[in-house]
C-alpha cells in the first residue's frame, strides 16, 4: 500500500472517511481507498470489526483508524470528523455509506418503529455527516468531495421497503442540494445509485426473504449482484480529482437496473 501512495494513487495524500466500514460496501471501501493512497477514518458501531480492519490496512502499510460511533447520534459524528483531523490533519473526502435496510412489509402494516430506523440511519445519518464534514472543509478552505451512499430504491420503487425508499430519494436530495450551496467553495457532493450488492444487508433480507434472490438478480441487465468492491471503485472515483467536475449527480452502479 506504501507503494500506492508514492506512485500516487487515486487518493493519494488525502484523508477520508467512511461510514459503514463494519462491513460489506463500507469495509470494500476502506481497503481500496487505503490502497489507492487515503488514510482512513473508519465509522461503525461494531468496535472490533473496525480495529481489526484497521489493523489489517496499517499492517499491510496503509493509515485506518477506527473510530467507532452511531451516525445517528450528531456528538459521535462530529467526535469521528474532529478525530481524522486531529490524527491526519484534514478531511478531504467521505464516503457517507451507513445504511440500514429490512424485509419488507407492505406499507399499512409496517410498524411506525420501522420507518423512524430507516429515516433516521439511511437519511438523519447522511445529514449528521454532511453538517460536520462541510463545517470542517469550509474551515480549512480546500475544498473536499463526499460520496453519499444512496439505491436504486433512491430512483424508483423497486419493492424494497417504503420507508428505505423514501430515505433513499431523500438521500438524493439532499445530495443535490449540498452540491448547489457548496459548489462554489470547492466542495463536490455525489450519491450512489447502487444495486443489489452481495452483502450482510442483502444477506438478512434473503434470509427473510429467499425468492427475493432472483429478483435482485433479474433486475440487473448483467443477470447478477455487484460484489461490495465494484461499489467501492465508483465511491473512489467520484472522491478523486479525477471526477473534478462531477457533482450533484446520482451515479447508478447497478449492473443496468436503472436502464431498462
Ligand atoms: N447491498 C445492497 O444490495 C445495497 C443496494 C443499494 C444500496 N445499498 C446501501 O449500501 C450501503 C452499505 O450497505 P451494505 O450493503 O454494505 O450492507 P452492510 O454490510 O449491512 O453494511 C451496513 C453498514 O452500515 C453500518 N451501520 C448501520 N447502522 C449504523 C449506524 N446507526 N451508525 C453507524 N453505522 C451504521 C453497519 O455497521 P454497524 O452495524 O457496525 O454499525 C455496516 O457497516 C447502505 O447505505 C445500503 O442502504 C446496499
Amino acid at each position: 500500500m506504501r507503494d500506492a501512495e508514492e506512485k500516487g494513487g487515486l487518493l493519494s495524500g488525502k484523508t477520508m472517511m467512511v461510514t459503514g466500514a463494519s462491513s460489506g460496501i463500507g469495509a470494500a471501501a476502506a481497503r481500496l481507498f487505503a490502497e489507492e493512497g487515503a488514510a482512513v477514518v473508519l465509522m461503525a458501531r461494531r468496535e472490533s470489526r473496525l480495529r481489526e480492519l484497521a489493523e489489517e490496512i496499517n499492517a499491510s502499510g496503509g493509515k485506518a483508524l477506527a473510530s467507532p460511533g452511531d451516525v445517528t447520534d450528531r456528538d459521535d459524528v462530529d467526535r469521528v470528523v474532529n478525530e481524522a483531523v486531529r490524527t491526519y490533519g484534514s478531511l478531504n473526502g467521505a464516503f457517507n455509506n451507513a445504511g440500514w435496510a429490512t424485509a419488507g412489509t407492505p406499507l399499512h402494516q409496517t410498524d411506525d418503529a420501522v420507518f423512524l430506523q430507516a429515516l433516521d440511519v439511511n437519511l438523519r445519518g447522511v445529514w449528521n455527516c454532511l453538517k460536520s464534514q462541510i463545517t470542517v472543509m469550509l474551515e480549512s478552505g480546500t475544498g473536499g468531495a463526499i460520496v453519499n451512499t444512496a439505491s436504486v430504491a433512491g430512483v424508483l420503487a423497486t419493492g424494497a421497503t417504503a420507508p428505505y425508499i423514501a430515505a433513499k430519494h431523500a438521500v438524493i436530495g439532499l445530495t443535490r442540494a449540498a452540491a448547489d450551496e457548496y459548489g462554489q467553495q470547492g466542495i463536490r457532493v455525489n450519491a450512489l445509485v447502487v444495486g443489489s450488492t452481495r452483502t450482510e444487508m442483502i444477506a438478512n433480507v434473503l434470509e427473510e426473504m429467499p425468492p427475493l434472490e432472483e429478483a435482485f438478480t433479474n433486475r440487473s441487465l448483467q443477470r447478477r449482484m455487484a460484489e461490495p468492491v465494484e461499489v467501492a471503485q465508483a465511491a473512489a472515483w467520484l472522491c478523486s480529482d479525477r471526477a473534478s467536475f462531477v457533482t450533484g449527480a446520482a451515479v447508478p452502479v447497478d449492473g443496468g437496473w436503472t436502464a431498462a
